[in-house]
């Protein structure tokens, strides 16, 4: 299942991840249903990270926890049951994407290209790049 390995700081996080091949075939059969967060998330329908991942059935809730509390109260005094610091984020996402990059040569002129700048969702493209600076507007 993959529910029981995501969760920051939650006793499965210390369970040993599968990589997506063997999480593809399992996921295709789940679904997920973002919409209960989207009530008050609106712009994440149309966030990649989200939706590329809601298309394999893992919803809000697979990486940031039910956090009934939070939609609930409706507010950011009560957060969601998981937050990622800067220096979490990569170790997160490695433990469903293990693999480096298929094509790290497309990567490194990507990165080139727009070295220094700042994206439009406000990360700048530096020498060393968390997963989220490059990949979706998770902002
Ligand atoms: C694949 C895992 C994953 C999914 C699915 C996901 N998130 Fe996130 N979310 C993250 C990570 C990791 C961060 C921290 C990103 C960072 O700090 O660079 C984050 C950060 C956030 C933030 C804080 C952004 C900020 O910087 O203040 C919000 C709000 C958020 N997510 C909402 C959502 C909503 C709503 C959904 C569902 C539509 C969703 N997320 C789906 C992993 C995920
Ligand atoms: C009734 C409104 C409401 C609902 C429903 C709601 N949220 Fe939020 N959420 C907020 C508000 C308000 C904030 C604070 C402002 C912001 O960061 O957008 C917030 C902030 C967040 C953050 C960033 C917190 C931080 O401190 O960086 C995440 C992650 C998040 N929500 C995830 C979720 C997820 C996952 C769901 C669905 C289970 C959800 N929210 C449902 C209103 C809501
Ligand atoms: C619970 C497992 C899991 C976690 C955690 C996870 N992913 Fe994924 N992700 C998948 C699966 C499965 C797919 C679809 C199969 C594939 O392309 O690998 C996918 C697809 C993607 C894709 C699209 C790949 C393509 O070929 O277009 C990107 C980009 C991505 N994820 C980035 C991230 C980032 C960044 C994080 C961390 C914020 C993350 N993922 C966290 C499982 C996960
Ligand atoms: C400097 C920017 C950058 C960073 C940092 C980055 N990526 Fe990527 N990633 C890319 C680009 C650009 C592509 C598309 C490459 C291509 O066209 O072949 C990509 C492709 C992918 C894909 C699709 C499959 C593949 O290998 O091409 C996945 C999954 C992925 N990245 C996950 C991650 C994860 C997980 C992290 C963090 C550990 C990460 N990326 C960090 C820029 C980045």
């Amino acid at each position: 299942m993959l529910s029981l390995y995501i969760g920051i700081g939650t006793a499965a996080a210390d369970q040993k991840p599968k990589p997506p091949r063997e999480a593809s075939p399992a996921s295709a059969k789940r679904t997920a249903d973002n919409t209960p967060c989207l009530k008050c998330h609106e712009p994440f329908a149309a966030e990649t990270l989200g939706r590329l991942h809601l298309q394999i059935g893992l919803g809000c809730v697979d990486c940031h926890g039910k956090s009934i509390a939070h939609a609930r109260a409706g507010s950011g005094l009560l957060k969601p049951d998981v937050l990622f610091g800067r220096t979490q984020v990569d170790s997160f996402c490695q433990r469903c994407h293990d693999a480096p990059h298929k094509h790290p040569a497309r990567v490194e002129s990507w990165a080139r290209k727009r070295a220094g700048q700042i994206l439009p969702t406000g990360r700048k493209i530096m020498e060393h790049n968390i997963c989220t600076d490059c990949h979706g507007e998770h902002v």
